[in-house]
């Protein structure tokens, strides 16, 4: 077993008329033979190049360097957000040691530690760039578009940064971006400044876009191990060819996760792994499903408003915050638990207060005993209380399996496109708000856009302390 799906706690016989029956699945099977033969075609013709990244050469990947003036470096600080951020930081977290960004270089190997800022909080962004030592720091700047305000925002104050530490040949020295091949600001600013930089592959959009130099660099630079992520995607690639929605892991995903949402009204999607280092998987997932599904028009241009919301949580911390939300609140979730049946452990919890009955008995066990037996307890008292949730097992989390799970939910969000009949590679929605924004930084010819904001601002109804 590298990757098994268990849906037993979706069905009718385990959690009663809250379940889905097994012909609901099979009845979709011909809408899913359409879907696969239109996924197929598309990617035959070019047109869905996320498919065979698992097939790129990496060679030049794995060339980037991880040194500034011979120096190698301590840090390695992405500079992007939204699919251009998530992606590695889910990489790195899930496969780098645990605490590998406060670990001494020692306990690193000698590898970078990896930040990915994310966010243009002033007090965040700005406190990352004073603690780290930028004499040894590498900074990759991620954007497809390279016009997004918060990354341009957050590579010009770094670029200044740099210049006026280190001088334009020590920033150039310092700075790596990636970014559209041919077009954008982000690329104009690469050959005016002489910067190193890497492709996104066109046609691959950012929430896809985690096998690409996008995920890849940031990681590889910090030491997670890329070829087997390649590897388990390619394995999983091989999964997805089938068409028999029974047979094809993401098609049945996709199924079960549509199915919920539609029929039973489970329009909430937690996202649970029971490991710690699969929080920023399932963060990574929330954007990839919420950005890709959620959308108001549908392929005939008829109205949509389609798609569960994805919420992330974290066995076993949030059976202690959400769980009994889970269990005896409003009937609208699925909760999707991921356990890692191995982890890297170090010994049993110690024999001790043996005559203290709610103490003694942990000694000996181990704490994967533990959290394994806390996620299957969940889904258990969740089943018994009729509130349907599936399990993906995976033996351990390492490059190649993190590889099949990413993979597989990057073509499960495809077809699940095809069955809530939206178009899952673009956003729309996120548009009208970017050109807000850029109105009030005083961004040229969105002067329409700001009268707008002002207007709507009269109109705000306001408590004051
Ligand atoms: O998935 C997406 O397409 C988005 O989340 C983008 O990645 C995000 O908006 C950042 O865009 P860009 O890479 O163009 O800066």
């Amino acid at each position: 077993m590298t990757l098994e799906i268990d849906y037993s706690n979706a069905m009718l016989d385990n959690v009663g008329e809250m379940g889905l029956k097994l012909s609901d699945i099979k009845d979709l099977q011909g809408r899913a033979g359409e879907i696969h033969q239109d996924l197929t075609r598309r990617r035959k013709e070019g047109k869905l190049p996320f498919y065979d990244l698992p097939y790129q050469n990496i060679t030049r990947i794995m060339k980037v360097s991880c040194k500034c003036e011979d120096q190698p470096i301590e840090n390695v600080v992405v500079l992007g957000i939204g699919g251009s951020a998530l992606g590695a930081r889910a990489l790195a977290k899930a496969l780098l040691p645990p605490y590998h960004e406060v670990g001494d270089a020692a306990y690193r190997a000698g590898l970078p530690r990896l930040f990915v800022a994310d966010n243009v909080d002033p007090d965040y962004f700005t406190g990352l760039l004073s603690v780290l030592d930028l004499g040894r720091t590498r900074f990759v700047a991620i954007s497809k578009s390279g016009g997004t305000a918060e990354v341009m925002s957050q590579f010009l104050i770094a670029r200044d940064k740099l210049i006026r530490k280190f001088g334009e040949e020590g920033y150039r020295q310092r700075m790596v971006a990636i970014t559209d091949q041919e077009k954008g600001y982000l690329r104009d600013i690469v050959q005016r400044d002489g910067l190193e930089s890497y492709p996104v592959p066109p046609g691959v959009g950012g929430r896809f876009s985690v096998m690409t130099p996008v995920g890849l660099i940031p990681a590889y630079m910090a030491g997670v191990d890329v070829v087997a992520l390649l590897r388990g995607a390619a394995n999983m690639d091989k999964a997805c060819s089938e068409p028999d929605i029974l047979a094809n892991p993401a098609y049945l995903l996709a199924a079960i996760l549509y199915l919920a949402d539609v029929k039973l009204k489970r329009n909430v999607l937690v996202m649970m792994p029971y490991a710690s280092s699969l929080l920023e998987f399932a963060e990574w997932f929330q954007q990839l499903w919420a950005e890709s599904l959620g959308k108001a028009i549908d392929l005939n241009g008829g109205p949509a408003n389609v798609c569960a919301t994805p919420v992330r949580s974290l066995g076993a911390t949030d059976q202690h915050s959400q769980l009994q939300l889970y269990m005896e609140g409003p009937r609208d979730k699925l909760i999707v638990f991921i356990k890692p049946n191995e982890f890297i452990e170090r010994g049993t919890i110690p024999e001790a207060f043996g005559d203290v009955e709610g103490v003694g008995y942990l000694g000996g066990h181990s704490l994967s005993e533990l959290i394994r037996a806390e996620a299957k307890a969940s889904e258990t008292a969740l089943a018994k209380a009729g509130r349907p949730n599936i399990r993906l097992d995976v033996t351990r989390v390492d490059g190649d399996n993190l590889g099949r799970l990413m993979y597989m939910c990057e073509v499960a969000t495809l077809f699940a496109g095809g069955l809530y009949n939206v178009n899952p590679l673009d956003q729309p929605g996120v548009e009208m708000g970017k050109k807000f924004a850029f109105s009030m930084m005083g961004r040229k010819g969105y002067d329409a856009e700001k009268t707008e904001v002002e207007e709507w601002d009269k109109k705000k109804v306001k408590y004051i302390l």
